[in-house]
């Protein structure tokens, strides 16, 4: 999500962080909508239905009484990452996470804490010396359960759920785990220190590996063994976070079904934890490597998205929505965003490009997605439970 607001929305007081309507109010108050909100139908599912969002979003009334209505959770976009809550060591800065909290609790929503551990968005001196060495490995561990343990004592009982370890699997097909400085100084082992230290922290918060692409043959069966073993470690996962940044045309239906039928056998609770459809051309194909920029690509709908691509959207959301609605295995379905003109794929993999990937458009009015997402929360039937593992039989 773009950091580049308006004006209008960055002067508005923190103080209309409360501006929305609360769920008890909002079926007056709120202008009439087409269709029940997300919240409702996935309630009725049993799939909790989520957006990403930047406290700019919280702070523009038309914006913020949307959330409300419409989404069951939200994760913050960005405020929740290492370099927002510990920039400098030892100096914890939690201002504008504890807006999301303040938020989602004036608006009877959950809160899913993202990320306590990630490769991008962490300020270097967690593993590194300042010459960009690894620490040696007691002091990178002692930095990291630091962290955990400040984040995670503040939010105590406030925070529904954690993404505890963010993409640690490599793309590379010769490596398992991604080199990262945290891969450097502590060792492979570094996951499952980080979610002892999240459980020692808070033994009620859920517990979550997140992670891009787990879906694809390529990275499945690493995210297999990762699962396995933190499993073998001890480790109580309440959750596997499939981020679901995919493309207009690929991955197929039945590759995504594939891919989750497997990760189900598993037998964790799976979420869908930052779900966007691209629908502009890449040179390198799906998934969120936020390495992997490039320089150029074409900007297709600049003026404007037509009719028969807001069609094309909607059938591909509709598509993937069946697909993931048939496994009860899935509580959670989260949008990384939720309109046009907050997307981080205005800016990812290609700077500054006009992107349509919402359900929502620029003007926070409701596109064809939406209303295709709606029909096949309404529609789409569940595989029956005795052909589905039940979820966290392996915990
Ligand atoms: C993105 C944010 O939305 C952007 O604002 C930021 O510039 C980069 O990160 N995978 C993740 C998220 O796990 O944290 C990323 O969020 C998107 C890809």
């Amino acid at each position: 999500m773009r950091r580049v607001h308006s004006l209008a929305l960055s002067l508005l007081s923190a103080a209309s962080v409360f501006a929305a309507p609360t769920m008890a109010e909002s079926p007056g108050t709120t202008a009439p909508t087409e269709a029940p909100a997300f919240r409702e139908l996935g309630t009725s599912r049993g799939v909790m239905i989520g957006t990403a969002i930047v406290v700019e979003e919280m702070t523009n009334p038309t914006s913020a009484a949307l959330v409300a209505r419409e989404f069951a959770c939200i994760t913050a976009g960005n405020d929740m990452k290492p370099d927002a809550l510990q920039r400098v060591k030892g100096k914890f800065t939690f201002d504008r996470a504890d807006r999301y909290v303040a938020f989602a609790e004036a608006h009877n929503m959950k809160v899913i804490g993202h990320t306590l551990l990630w490769h991008s968005q962490a300020p270097r001196w967690l593993f590194e010396d300042e010459h960009g060495k690894p620490l040696s490995r007691e002091e990178a561990l002692k930095n990291l359960r630091d962290h955990i343990h400040g984040v995670l004592t503040h939010f105590k009982g406030r925070i529904h759920g954690w993404d505890v370890v963010n993409e640690a699997i490599a793309d590379d097909p010769n490596r398992f785990l991604r080199d990262t400085p945290a891969l450097r100084a502590i060792g492979e082992d570094y996951i499952v220190k980080a979610f002892e230290f999240a459980r020692e922290a808070d033994p009620d918060v859920e517990l979550y590996y997140n992670d891009y692409n787990i879906d694809a043959d390529y990275k499945r069966p690493k995210a297999i063994k990762l699962i396995q073993q933190l499993k073998d470690a001890g480790v109580k996962l309440d959750g596997i976070g499939i981020q679901g940044h995919w493309m207009l045309g690929h991955p197929s239906a039945a590759d995504i079904d594939r891919g989750l039928s497997e990760l189900a056998t598993l037998g964790y609770p799976l979420m869908i934890t930052e779900l966007d459809i691209d629908p502009l051309p890449r040179r390198r194909g799906g998934g969120a490597d936020v390495t992997a920029i490039e320089r150029e690509g074409l900007d297709l709908y600049k003026d404007g998205f037509p009719p028969e691509m807001q069609q094309k959207l909607g059938d591909r959301y509709r598509e993937v929505f069946t697909v993931m609605l048939k496994y009860p295995q899935i509580t959670r379905i989260t949008f990384w965003g939720f309109n046009d003109g907050g997307t981080w794929l205005n800016d990812f993999p290609v700077r500054g490009r006009t992107n349509h990937p919402m359900p929502w458009d620029r003007q926070f009015k409701p596109k064809p997605a939406r209303d295709a997402i709606v029909d096949a929360l309404r529609t789409a039937t569940s595989a029956p439970a005795a052909t589905q593992p039940a979820a966290g039989t392996a915990k």
